[in-house]
């Protein structure tokens, strides 16, 4: 939050990581300044000192010395290595999510960002958090590369068409942060943005008991796994089944047939649902149809939810004090004016089979005579 009338240099630091990302980069500041700094004052002296006193003057040569170059040798050496070690310290703790994690899904699409809670509400261009909780999202596109970025949290990532990407954040203080696209993708790029909230574990209770669940990502999934998409009639598992089975399945190896072995994650549940005959398992026929333009990013989101679930992975679960749907009251953040009317959201498809190709100035004309 802005607390001064001043320009900030940088962002509120609200993040368990945002004071070593600054503490990196306020390093590097340092040796840059403790290099130029010295190299510009030599600089001076050297034409001073060692200007022409006479015509056609000729230094002195210099055969080398062994000494002088193993210093400048080791000490940059040293001090790229403390860089080295320092960034990636701060890369391993960005993107190790922790295991228990509360997770939330988040679509982009030009030029909004959709967000879908485990408990079923949903809200665009803003996103609601508990403070003191490792978050962890996990985001797709509904067409080009966008890029999810939090600036006072000190992290980012790309948001990348056809398949999931994570990033994690532990909020530190209560506030309103920046939402930014840090990514150019088309003509409102610079509006494709909005307000994370981060709120007192109670508020954030009662912001979710005052937002109707749409149905919680298991719940979509499920219905369309058992009714609309039929996956049940050859994965509903026991024996004599047509379909692998899908129970326990959610990180550990499966053998695929042409001997290779890859591990069940998020991605690989969503390239089995719309690419099934690229990743067959040993033992079963490539008769599974795809399901490509069939299905939207939410209700992807809502099958790879459901058959996490069958493996007991709930990261989804949100607070387990879940309250009932009191009034809301929250005031922390102050930011649910509009609530109500992000929650009735049928996301058209903006990839394919757009049906109102108008919409985005960026795409190539339609019946174009070529
Ligand atoms: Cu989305 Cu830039």
């Amino acid at each position: 939050m802005q607390t001064n009338s001043w320009v900030q240099l940088f962002p509120e630091q609200a993040s368990s990581f945002a004071w070593q990302v600054d503490a990196l980069y306020f390093y590097l500041i340092l040796i840059s300044v403790g290099f130029t700094i010295p190299i510009v004052v030599a600089l001076f002296v050297f034409m001073v000192k060692y200007r022409e006193k006479a015509k056609f003057d000729t230094g002195a040569e210099i055969h080398g010395s062994i000494m002088l170059e193993t210093i400048w040798s080791i000490i940059p050496f040293i001090i790229a290595m403390t860089i080295f070690l320092g960034g990636a310290i701060v890369f391993f703790n960005q993107y190790t999510p922790p295991q228990d994690a509360m997770e939330i899904y988040v679509v982009g699409k030009q030029w909004m960002w959709k967000i879908q809670h485990g408990t079923g509400q949903r809200e665009i261009n803003e996103l609601h958090v508990p403070v003191g909780r490792d978050i962890l999202l996990t985001l797709t596109t509904e067409d080009v590369i966008h890029d999810f970025g939090m600036p006072a949290f000190r992290t980012k990532v790309d948001v990348v068409p056809g398949r999931y990407t994570k990033v994690w954040f532990h909020a530190t203080k209560p506030g309103k942060y920046h939402l930014f696209c840090q990514e150019y993708c088309g003509l409102n790029h610079s509006g494709m943005g909005g307000w994370i909230y981060v709120m007192e574990q109670k508020d954030f209770d009662n912001w979710l008991g005052g937002n109707a669940s749409q149905g919680t990502p298991v719940e979509i999934g499920k219905d369309l796994f058992q009714n609309k998409l039929g996956c049940a009639s050859c994965h509903a598992g026991g024996p004599g089944q047509r379909g692998a089975p899908l129970e326990n399945i959610f990180g550990k190896p499966v053998k695929l047939v042409g001997g290779q072995t890859v591990t069940v994650d998020d991605n690989y549940i969503r390239n089995s649902i719309l690419n099934p005959s690229s990743q067959v398992v040993e033992g079963y026929q490539p008769i599974m149809p795809t399901f490509k333009g069939q299905v939207t990013e939410e209700q992807l989101n809502g099958l790879v939810a459901y058959i996490k679930s069958l493996s007991g992975v709930t990261a989804g679960s949100t607070t387990g004090t879940t309250t009932t749907n009191a009034a809301s009251t929250s005031t922390t953040g102050g930011g649910n004016s509009n609530a109500a009317a992000t929650n009735s959201m049928t996301p058209p498809r903006a990839d394919r089979g757009n049906p109102n190709p108008g919409s985005n100035p960026n795409a190539p004309a339609q019946n174009s005579n070529r």
